[in-house]
């Protein structure tokens, strides 16, 4: 079995890699990633010199060169990370998330048509929904909910999910897809709220907090993810899309004041900033068709992952390290210097 998985070298797509050359010692994997700015290859370093992984610098949007890809590696999965992955980018500049996230799934999906092969799986988001309101914990998405998007960056995530349910419906494309909920682990880049939040109160700098902090986000840790898309790849019903999520909703300000204490810290860390425009209030998966078609379940609760993640950062300062110097330092700046 030979996998293409594209944007490995970021948050979710290493942990996939690291997950899967683990649990199958005879399948190739094949990495391609653009190394943006969220990519990194201090997180797939100790899989370099695996002898079942390569990995190659390109562009899912350059068709020539997946192309030739797809020609030489004759793969027969591909499962789709790369993409621009921030909401508050994609506010700041949303061209490149058009560029990547849906032009470059389309150069993937024709690719497929083209070579052939036996699946190709999208990771999409719960972002495609929208959000739900914060006085109605009786509601969830299901996979019949609407498409209804607020960001840029959820807006070219749906896009490249209905592209993707297109070419199965008109070229017969084996696709499968899966939304999934807010994720949290080793490897994540310290823009999103998480690695964000342990880095900031770590270095004893301030925790911005957009608006008052009540905006609920429903958290699985990323190894949950992995198992997840591991179950869908090998047993998925084609055509079909599957929620990943496990029940784990906590308010922002809940997260951040757990990592405080976690860390030892005072709450007067806290700094309640301007709000991101657009805000989805709240996010929460139900997952019955994974569990009752696939039999998955999270085995990670909240309380247990943000104690390894945490523990995780700690123990793995130069990863972050290196990434929070350079350039890093001026989207902080302008982000957060003024809000
Ligand atoms: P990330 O930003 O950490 O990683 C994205 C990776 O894609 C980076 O390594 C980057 O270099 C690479 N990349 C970007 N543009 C590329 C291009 N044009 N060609 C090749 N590679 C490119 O993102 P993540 O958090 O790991 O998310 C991975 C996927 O999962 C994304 O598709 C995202 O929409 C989806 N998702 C993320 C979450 C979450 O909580 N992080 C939840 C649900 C779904
Ligand atoms: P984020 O990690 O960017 O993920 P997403 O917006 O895709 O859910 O943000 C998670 C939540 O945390 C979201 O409600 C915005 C909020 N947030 C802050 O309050 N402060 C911050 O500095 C960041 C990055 C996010």
């Amino acid at each position: 079995m030979k996998i293409i998985v594209t944007g490995g070298a970021g948050f979710i797509g290493g942990n996939f890699v690291h997950y899967m050359l683990k649990k199958y010692p005879l399948y190739k994997i094949v990495c391609l990633d653009l190394l943006t700015y969220a990519g990194n290859m201090e997180t797939l370093a100790s899989v370099m010199d695996n002898p079942n992984f390569t990995f190659l610098k390109g562009d899912i949007a350059d068709r020539e060169f997946i192309y030739n890809l797809f020609g030489a590696e004759k793969p027969d999965i591909i499962v789709n990370f790369a993409a621009e992955s921030h909401v508050d980018r994609s506010i700041e500049n949303p061209d490149v998330f058009l560029q990547t996230n849906i032009i470059g799934t389309s150069v993937l999906l024709d690719a497929c048509r083209k070579y052939g092969i036996k699946r190709y799986h999208q990771v999409s988001t719960d972002e495609v929904y929208g959000d739900l309101p914060l006085d109605r914990s009786d509601l969830f998405f299901t996979e019949e909910t609407p498409i209804h998007t607020s960001s840029p960056y959820s807006a070219s995530k749906a896009s490249a999910d209905l592209l993707v349910q297109a070419y199965h419906r008109t070229f017969r494309l084996p696709i499968t897809i899966s939304r999934c909920s807010n994720n949290y682990g080793p490897y994540h880049f310290p823009e999103k709220l998480i690695p964000l939040m342990i880095a900031n109160a770590m270095s004893n700098k301030k925790l911005p907090v957009y608006g008052t902090g009540e905006n609920v986000r429903d958290w699985l840790y990323v190894e949950d993810h992995c198992s997840a898309i591991d179950l869908i790849i090998h047993n998925g019903r084609i055509g079909e899309v599957y929620n990943i999520g496990g029940h784990n909703e906590r308010t922002n300000l809940e997260v951040v004041k757990t990592i405080l204490r976690e860390l030892g810290k005072e709450e007067s860390l806290i700094e309640y900033v301007s709000d991101r425009p657009g805000h989805d209030r709240r996010y929460a998966i139900d997952p019955m068709k994974i569990k009752t078609e696939l039999g998955w379940e999270p085995t990670t609760l909240f309380d247990v992952g943000i104690r390894k993640t945490i523990q995780w950062y700690v123990d793995n300062k130069t990863w972050w390290e290196h990434i929070m110097s350079g350039e890093y330092q001026d989207y902080y700046k302008k982000m957060y210097e003024n809000r």
